[in-house]
């Protein structure tokens, strides 16, 4: 007997992304499911469940279902404090270790504006004192979101959510009714697929920002992932959580550094021997 398909649906995202569909929004799957099967031209969610559990689901339509399931809401400098003490950090702990180059990766990119507004943030930087080029990597599981990244192009709406005029003016052009990141922050960014709960990016970073996407999924998994990409941090790297997000929990044994109210989670001297 077919499992009721919703539920299918919700087990099925959550092994392949992390993402959990509880009770409380069990109802949003529901309603995302219907729209897909709506768009996709496929008669119920009864009948899509049976072509997936029947392997006769197209792959570019299985990763559009799991494009569906995301939450893509992103912002440009999004909790500003955020880029004044990425500022601070890079300053203080990062440019002391005299590095050859600064790599940042915004993990879970959605639509490129935080990538991009690090970009711009190190790009001030370097008017205001020496420092070596920088590159940032943005990784995301919704290739519909990185299909929007890699053309740098933002409506209007998206542009006044959060980019001063003065930025904007700087480091964005008018292309038709949209605007396109200029290459001075653009082509400091390298776009890619990565699904963190089966990374396959192997460098260091000093710093990886991984905002607003651990909420979706349960502990067990928000460890491994956070595993991870402790793994990928630099000795003298730190890893940034959202605003609502802790490491409490999670990794008790990482040092936290407070700069204006934002926790830098680095590696502590032990776990830095073990795997540097
Ligand atoms: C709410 S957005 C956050 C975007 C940005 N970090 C920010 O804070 O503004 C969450 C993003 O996480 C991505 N995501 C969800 N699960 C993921 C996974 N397993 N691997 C990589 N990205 C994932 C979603 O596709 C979505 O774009």
């Amino acid at each position: 007997m077919w499992p009721n398909p919703i539920d299918y649906f919700s087990g099925l995202i959550e092994r392949e992304t992390g993402i959990v569909y509880s009770e409380s929004n069990i109802f949003q799957l529901k309603m995302r499911l219907e729209e897909f099967c709506r768009v996709e031209k496929i008669s119920s969610v009864d009948q899509l469940a049976k072509l997936f559990q029947e392997k006769s689901i197209q792959p570019e339509q299985g990763q559009r279902l799991f494009d569906m399931a995301t939450n893509n809401e992103t912002l440009f400098f999004r909790d500003p404090k955020y880029f004044t003490s990425i500022e601070q950090f890079l300053k203080n702990d990062v440019l002391k270790t005299d590095p050859r180059e600064i790599r940042i990766w915004s993990a879970a990119s959605s639509t490129g504006q935080e990538a991009l507004s690090v970009a711009m943030t190190l790009d001030q930087l370097s008017k205001k004192m020496p420092m070596p080029s920088f590159s940032i990597l943005a990784t995301d599981i919704c290739d519909k979101a990185l299909i929007k990244c890699k053309s740098g192009l933002y409506t209007d709406f998206e542009i006044k959510r959060g980019l001063s005029e003065d930025k904007r003016e700087q480091y964005f052009r008018k292309e038709g009714d949209l605007w396109k990141a200029k290459p001075e922050i653009f082509s400091k960014i390298h776009y890619n697929y990565n699904n963190l709960i089966r990374s396959s990016v192997y460098d260091t970073f000093h710093i990886i920002l991984c905002r607003n996407v651990l909420i979706y999924q349960k502990v067990e998994m928000r460890k491994a992932v956070v595993d991870t990409l402790f793994l990928q941090l630099d000795v003298s790297g730190a890893l940034l959580l959202g605003a609502g997000e802790t490491l409490v929990g999670i990794r008790d044994d990482a040092k936290t550094e407070q700069i204006d109210g934002v926790s830098f989670y680095k590696k502590s001297k032990l776990t830095s021997k073990r795997t540097a």
